[in-house]
């Protein structure tokens, strides 16, 4: 059952689900006497956060709880081993949060729920709580859309110096004993709590990518660089397929960045989006041998059977090699619900009163993100400028907007989130792109003075 509360469609479960994790955190927190104008401070800035600011990467509701029952439990586990509040990671999960929402604004707010939670359990310090907060708002800053594990690991001691500064500055050291045996230990807390947490962080982040079903770019990076077996197996068994599958990942790479979508994570799906392809690699054109036909003798039902399964295929070999589940959504959405026409055709030739169209269609389901959209698009826009003749920038413009077009109103992008803005930004993008791969094979007109110079 769905209820519609502010700008979000909730699963009523997932409501349940929410308001028992606010039950537990309310009495953690009598347990702890902490102050329930906190907790009412968390219900606000959740309920805030939930309904009224839906922004694309925001997680779910049962995520949102999970992230708090942490926020909760850091603090409190680590008052119990008798470390000093400033020794509480709040800059740990600034930046695990940064990294797998790269949304901002979320982990500012759990950066002020940990920090106050903090300096409340550290006998009410407002010293812990402020230095706390300003130091884990610019870890958020500092690992925002990094790509590297140095630059986390960067992020973390920048942010641990801050919060040790801004502590030093706040508790007054205002007797010009510089780095007495009690600042040095308050220096080695700050770090721990910055530089540490961010190693750990790193250390559990694939724990966190699989409970959340997200992809860091720090893993994005190590999936694209094609050391991972699957794609190795692409480059040597469907060398085709891999040609393929890089050029979409530059359209689509290109496109994603037009529109301010996450332009790594669509190049890896492009990189990833047709592995199914590897169980039966020489039925598909980009991978014939000698240009043989393998269609030729098989049955119209039997080729479009091959076609179809390699999404299915796909997804099993992605789920073989624990692939994420984004990277398995780019398999499954690239080809939509639309027809495999070529063979729906031919069926059609040899049988006029085949009616079946959908038999001839993929499962789906249809691109349910902008980035799975862009890659879906891409993947047509590819395969079609293969064929196109003495390819001009005219020519390549009609043929980009025709496919899109056609895409678009087949309804295959119904369900992408994709505006007309962003279909217009993407298609240029695409001609751009297109243009500048032919732009050496554009035959000029012959009495084109400028012909020798371009
Ligand atoms: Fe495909
Ligand atoms: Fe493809």
């Amino acid at each position: 059952m769905n209820i519609k509360i502010g700008k979000r469609q909730l699963e009523l479960k997932n409501v349940l689900i929410g308001a028992l994790f606010f039950l537990i955190t309310a009495f953690v927190f009598y347990l702890y006497s902490i102050s329930f104008s906190l907790l009412a401070l968390m219900f606000i800035l959740f309920v805030y956060l939930n309904f009224f600011r839906r922004t694309d990467n925001l997680p779910s509701l049962l995520d949102l709880s999970i992230l708090a029952v942490i926020a909760i439990l850091i603090p409190v586990i680590t008052t119990q081993f008798q470390v000093s509040g400033y020794g509480i990671a709040a800059i740990g999960l600034a930046i695990l949060i940064t990294l797998l929402f790269e949304n901002l604004e979320l982990s500012f707010v759990y950066s002020l729920f940990i920090s106050f939670l903090a300096g409340e359990v550290s006998d009410r310090s407002y010293s812990v709580a402020i230095s706390l907060l300003i130091s884990s708002i610019l870890a958020s800053l500092l690992s925002f859309r990094v790509r590297r594990r140095f630059q986390v690991i960067q992020a973390g001691f920048l942010a641990g110096i801050a919060q040790f500064l801004i502590a030093y500055i706040i508790e007054a050291k205002s007797s010009f004993v510089f780095f007495s045996a009690l600042d040095l230990r308050l220096l080695w807390i700050c770090l721990g709590a910055g530089f540490l947490s961010s190693i750990i962080v790193l250390g559990v982040l694939p724990i966190f990518e699989s409970i959340f079903k997200v992809l860091t770019n720090i893993s994005l990076l190590e999936l694209s660089d094609f050391s991972h077996p699957l794609m190795r197996r692409l480059i040597l068994e469907a060398p085709g397929t891999y040609q393929h599958s890089l050029v979409m990942a530059n359209l689509s790479e290109a496109a994603a960045e037009s529109i301010g979508a996450n332009s790594l994570l669509v190049r890896v799906g492009a990189y990833y989006h047709d592995i199914g392809k590897l169980v039966k690699p020489h039925y598909f054109v980009e991978n014939l041998v000698n240009y043989k036909d393998v269609h030729k003798n098989l049955k119209p039902s039997m080729s479009k059977l091959i076609i179809l399964n390699h999404v299915k295929d796909g997804v099993e070999l992605a789920k073989k090699h624990h692939l994420n589940p984004q990277i398995i959504n780019f398999i499954k959405q690239h080809h939509g619900k639309s027809l495999v026409y070529y063979f729906y055709h031919r069926a059609k030739e040899v049988d006029p009163s085949q009616k079946h169209e959908e038999e001839y269609k993929y499962l789906g389901p249809k691109p349910q993100s902008k980035e799975t959209a862009i890659v879906s698009l891409a993947d047509s826009v590819e395969a079609i400028s293969r064929t196109v003749s003495e390819p001009n920038p005219a020519r390549i413009e009609e043929m980009v907007r025709k496919v899109v077009r056609k895409r678009f109103i087949e309804g295959e992008l119904d369900e992408s989130n994709l505006t007309l803005k962003d279909l217009e930004k993407i298609t240029q993008s695409f001609i751009r792109m297109l243009n500048a791969t032919f732009h050496t094979r554009v035959n000029y007109p012959k009495d084109d003075s400028r012909r020798n110079k371009d």
